[in-house]
């Protein structure tokens, strides 16, 4: 599905150089739960942004479905994301200017002809439970509601691949549990998923965890590592 090869991000500012992914392999098969857990700072969200073609790498590569996306225009990148790829940011990034049910129907635009309707916009705010705030403008929801309506439009297009950067991390514990049930099911039905957390409870959704530390990133560390209190 996804395939990352020693894939690194260096942010130079005038004096110093951060290392913020550092020769990252990872490749994802079609129908995996992944998730991605790590301290603050270690890179997380640099490195989904490269396997989405949203950020570029210093040096490595991303093939997804054999297609290396660094051989790809601006264009055919921004295509293959609207056709493949849901992607939910950190910080939500809804527009604005548009309502909810606005915002989730956004993709559909770069996508004619796609899954996505206004149908099935309605159908999403309801499982994430934004039924009621359809016509509410972004800047009067909170953020885990916000959240809750990236989360929607990250799915309006059926993509086969989720990517999501800490996707409940505003979200009250009934929520978190309620939108991790609907990745579970999409999962299931297919989708493959790969998602940052904090939260070492969620594990129990993956089939495969990685951990991040200072731009390394490592298969398969479990729990227990993430807690301080256990590891030291
Ligand atoms: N545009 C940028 N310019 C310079 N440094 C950056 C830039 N983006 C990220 N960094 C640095 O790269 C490192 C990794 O950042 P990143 O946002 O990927 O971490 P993260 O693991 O997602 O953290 P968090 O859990 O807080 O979201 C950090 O040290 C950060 O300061
Ligand atoms: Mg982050």
């Amino acid at each position: 599905m996804i395939k990352a090869s020693g894939l690194t991000k260096a942010f130079r500012t005038h004096s110093t150089e951060v290392l913020a992914v550092d020769c990252a392999h990872v490749e994802v098969k079609p129908g995996e739960f992944v998730l991605i857990l790590g301290r603050s700072g270690s890179g997380k969200s640099t490195f989904l942004g490269m396997l989405a073609g949203l950020i570029r790498p210093t040096t490595g590569s991303v093939r997804i479905e054999g297609i290396e996306i660094s051989n790809l225009s601006e264009d055919n990148i921004a295509e293959l994301r609207a056709k493949k790829i849901g992607f939910v940011f950190q910080f939500s990034g809804l527009i604005p200017t548009l309502t909810a049910l606005e915002n989730v129907m956004l993709p559909t635009l770069f996508y004619k002809n796609g899954p996505g309707s206004r149908i099935s916009a309605v159908e999403l705010l309801r499982k994430v439970g934004m039924s009621e705030r359809e016509d509410a403008y972004p800047r009067t929801l909170s953020s885990g509601e916000m959240k809750r309506v990236a989360i929607a439009r990250a799915l309006i297009n059926k993509p086969a691949l989720l990517i999501a950067d800490e996707p409940t991390g505003d979200l009250d514990v009934d929520t978190e549990y309620e939108i991790m049930e609907l990745f579970s099911l999409l999962n299931k039905e297919g989708m493959t998923i790969i998602m940052v957390t904090h939260n070492p409870d969620l594990v129990k959704y993956a089939t495969r965890t990685y951990g991040m530390h200072k731009g390394k990133i490592q298969q398969n560390i479990g729990t227990v590592s993430f807690r301080k209190d256990q590891r030291e």
